[in-house]
């Protein structure tokens, strides 16, 4: 096992290395990356057996990838099966959740007039799956109308009075990536189920960040990116499929063999593919176990509260994320009343080498900032400092 994952060790006082845990990732440059809810950095280990894998191919291909590399993949499934709490039989392995995504919308029997609940926060990628298949299909689209900092109460209402007796379909996102607003989505699955509706969890941003029991939640499908908050390579994905569901769901490709089960959901349907990069997902959850879902989100947790405290006294800064939630992670949105928050995101970058997102949705337009385990408090520091003499210069005082 030490040949896959570093044994991290822990501090006198029995907590967690955070050093040791920030010196098996690669350095960030020449920008300190506060952008890790759209991709994340692999640890070393990660990028190395990546690497290895690739040479391996190129030895003896049409061997070594199919006999060498994916027959991991079961093994490597039952690993993901622990950390999402659901069965092995019920996962295939894609690109991302953006395939994860199509998959789901495009796979769901539906008929003319069917409704589908949606909300403006979705994934863009989700909304326009949707669009599609009402403008080829005349399904309706209803939305759930709530704001980001809507109650949990207001936010099941919002979703419960949309459904009508039409609706099939309920399309969820776990943690909303403009701000990272958390869902009660345990809430809103069992609602689902309640009225026979089919629920589509998008955890591109949930999974690996906080704790996950895809079996409590039992949601029909569960999608997310492995790419963001486990730290396997880029282009790793995950689809979860509810196994009574598996039958009726059509694939997106035709699929290699003839099937019926999580199979017809895999890559390999795919065609010739890059396996060194599945070789990349073993390490990255050996890692992210010898550390914990739970240590790693108190630790997100507690740098988000971290930066949000020290920056509160910016004039005119406003954090549009529920900080005192429970499920509070590592992904925010702020504005500073006044200032263009493009200037920012620029003035940041070009005079301070600090890269933060600018996110525009309806009239909300911040900057996100998501930090990663492999940062410290003192990049926070460096973050804060540079934003305070940013807005400075900006309001000339
Ligand atoms: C909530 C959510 N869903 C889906 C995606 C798409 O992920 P990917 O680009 O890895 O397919 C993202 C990416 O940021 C996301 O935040």
């Amino acid at each position: 096992m030490n040949d896959i994952a570093p044994n991290l060790s822990k501090t006198a006082a029995g907590e967690l290395d955070w050093a040791q845990v920030r010196a098996s990732y690669p350095r960030q440059r020449p920008l300190l990356n506060l952008n890790n809810a759209a991709v994340s950095p692999p640890p070393l280990v990660v990028e190395q057996a990546v690497v290895d894998a690739y040479r391996f191919i190129g030895r003896n291909p049409d061997v070594n990838m199919w006999s060498g590399l994916d027959v991991k993949l079961p093994s490597i499934k039952r690993e993901l099966a622990e950390i999402a709490d659901c069965s092995a039989d019920e996962i295939a392995l894609n690109r991302n959740a953006t395939e994860g995504l199509s998959v789901a919308i495009f796979g769901i029997p539906l008929s003319p007039g069917d409704r589908v609940v949606v909300s403006k926060w979705d994934y863009p990628s989700a909304l326009g799956g949707w669009r599609q298949r009402q403008a080829r299909e005349n399904i309706e689209l209803e939305v759930a109308e709530f704001g980001l900092l809507s109650s949990d109460d207001e936010v099941v209402e919002a979703y419960a009075s949309a459904m009508q007796p039409s609706t099939r379909v309920l399309q969820l996102t776990h943690m909303i990536h403009w701000t990272g607003r958390v869902l009660p989505i345990g809430r809103l699955c069992a609602l689902a189920r309640e009225r026979g509706i089919v629920t589509i969890v998008d955890g591109a941003q949930s999974f690996a960040q906080l704790p996950i029991s895809v079996h409590a939640l039992r949601c029909d499908f569960f999608v997310t990116s492995l790419h963001k908050w486990l730290g396997a390579p880029v282009g790793n994905g995950m689809l979860i499929v509810d196994r009574g569901r598996i039958p009726q769901t059509w694939p997106l490709l035709a699929p290699f063999d003839r099937v019926d089960s999580i199979d017809k959901f895999d890559h390999w349907n795919l065609g010739t593919y890059n396996s060194a990069l599945q070789a990349g997902i073993e390490p990255a959850i050996r890692f992210h176990r010898e550390i914990g879902v739970s240590n790693i989100h108190a630790r997100l947790r507690a740098l988000t509260r971290y930066w949000v405290e020290r920056a509160a006294d910016i004039p005119g800064f406003t954090v549009h994320t529920p900080l005192d939630a429970e499920m509070l992670g590592a992904v925010t949105l702020f504005t500073i009343d006044g200032v263009d928050s493009r200037h920012i995101e620029c003035a940041l970058r070009d005079s301070y080498a600090i890269h933060v997102k600018y996110r525009q949705v309806g009239d909300l337009k911040g900057l996100r900032v998501s930090p990663h385990i492999y940062q410290t408090e003192s990049d926070l520091d460096r973050f804060v400092e540079s934003l305070r003499a940013v807005v400075r210069d900006a309001y000339g005082v």
